[in-house]
């Protein structure tokens, strides 16, 4: 059997060295060893953006992103998203196997149980200003919930664990509708809970006077895709801020808002927002060449497309363009896709992106499902972190339990300034302006 092992001459010192290669990768500290003397720190790896470094060990999500594959616990993200509903593939993603039917009604009802929030957190949304961004208010909330439910704070308590799961992922649409239903101007409506995830959703965000809500089925089968497509992506930025964060033994809620703040960042899922601005700006089919003649000279990204591991296609967004058809059958085509249809066509042949492998991701195509569905874009992020909650609590609840992972705590190289003596007011002279 060939040796599992690497070996390494320090030319430094003529020393040699092998370090054990575990799962195609060798243990950072492993180099620690590598020493100049005894004063040396001995050798570290710097990894900016953490372009080659794995910081856990997971079995929730596979991503393969030169062939375009995603599985849920091995199970392809096509299949879950034509078979399953959201709640069935966050208990998979959650619980490592898919529900049987009493496990699923179980667990359904758990999470609708949870669906309400208290009224003081009602009250703590409308203290926003009525622009105030729905992300904002969303990241705000969530956190808030910590001081509603201090019993999160107990991190090792499996059975604490699940109640927080529960009602993280039952009140999120909650909030994410109250966010919605304030920057409108409209009374909040309470959850329902006679009606399925996606549904109560919808009603949450839509009813007026009815008296009672009924969402319609292509919508809300719609939305329920796009839930699954959206619920985890392994080590993306946000599962990491959600991963370290939780690995202070911080509760889940506030984790749960500073992988949300990540998600926030036009680069990660504020990107859908992005897309429909750029479509706009683009405005019509015949200025999409000028458009990306512009990407490439420089000036701006194409937006929703490029990804840290896909080099190929997206599958999300295969799927997405299928879900975008049946939205447009029930709420008539929208002009903004004809444009994206053809920034896609071009992007696709043109070299610049065939060299870089940059392809449409999951925002490119979200967002014009979402506007069609009478969402601002504004909303789109938040739409995102519905379902990214379940991901991230997976990524948390997966942390919290495995005995290697301590608080997170990366090194740096240090380029400052040397050992220096105080220098007294009166003697110091500007250096740099600040800013
Ligand atoms: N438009 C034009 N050029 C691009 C794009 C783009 N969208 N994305 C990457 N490039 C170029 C980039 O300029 C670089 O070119 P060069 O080699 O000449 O310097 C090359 O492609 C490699 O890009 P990179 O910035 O090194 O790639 P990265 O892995 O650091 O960034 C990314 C990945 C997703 C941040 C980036 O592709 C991007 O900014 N895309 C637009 C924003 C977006 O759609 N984000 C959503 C990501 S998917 C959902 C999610 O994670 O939330």
């Amino acid at each position: 059997m060939q040796k599992q092992a690497l070996s390494i001459t320090d030319l430094r010192t003529q020393a040699s060295y092998e370090i054990p290669i575990d799962n195609g990768t060798i243990r950072a500290m492993d180099l620690r060893q590598i020493k100049t003397g005894p004063d040396d720190f001995g050798l570290m790896t710097y990894d900016p953006a953490f372009m080659n470094t794995a910081s856990c060990r997971s079995a929730v999500t596979y991503i393969d992103g030169d062939k375009g594959i995603l599985r849920y616990r091995g199970y392809p993200i096509e299949q879950l998203a034509e078979t399953c509903t959201f709640l069935e593939v966050a208990y998979l993603l959650l619980f490592g196997d898919l529900p049987t039917e009493s496990q699923l009604k179980a667990w359904v009802s758990e999470i609708t149980y949870h669906t309400m929030i208290h009224e003081t957190t009602k009250k703590f949304l409308e203290g926003f200003r009525y622009d105030a961004h729905p992300m904002g208010m969303f990241i705000s909330t969530v956190a808030a919930l910590a001081t509603v439910y201090p019993d999160a704070r107990q991190v090792h308590d499996p059975a604490a664990r699940l109640l927080q799961i529960h009602r993280l992922i039952g009140k999120v649409p909650t909030i994410a509708a109250y966010t919605y239903r304030h920057g409108m101007g409209y009374p909040y409506v309470y959850p329902d809970n006679d009606l399925g995830y996606a549904a109560n959703f919808m009603n949450m965000l839509w009813k007026m006077a009815e008296p009672k809500y009924s969402a319609n089925p292509v919508l809300a089968r719609a939305l329920d895709i796009l839930f699954i497509l959206h619920a985890d992506h392994e080590q993306n930025c946000s599962a990491n801020v959600m991963r370290s964060v939780g690995s202070s033994q911080a509760d889940p809620f506030v984790s749960t808002a500073a992988a949300a703040a990540a998600l926030s960042g036009p680069l990660h899922g504020g990107a859908n927002e992005e897309v429909l601005k750029m479509l706009d700006v683009i405005g019509s089919k015949d200025r999409v060449p000028a458009y990306i003649q512009e990407v490439k000279s420089g000036r701006g990204k194409l937006m929703g497309f490029g990804h840290r591991v896909y080099k190929n296609y997206d599958p999300r967004a295969r799927i997405i363009k299928w879900a975008a058809d049946q939205v447009f059958e029930v709420t008539g085509r929208n002009q903004r896709l004809e444009i994206a249809l053809e920034l896609e066509r071009i992007a696709l042949e043109d070299e610049y992106f065939v060299k870089r492998k940059l392809y449409p991701n999951v925002d490119f195509y979200s967002g014009i499902i979402y506007q069609a569905m009478g969402f601002r874009p504004e909303m789109f992020t938040v739409l995102f972190a519905i379902p990214r909650t379940v991901g991230w609590l997976a990524q948390w609840q997966e942390l919290i339990q495995d005995p290697e992972q301590k608080i997170a705590r990366p090194r740096q190289v240090f380029t400052g300034s040397d050992a220096r003596d105080f220098v007294p007011m009166e003697k110091r002279v500007e250096a740099v302006s600040v800013g």
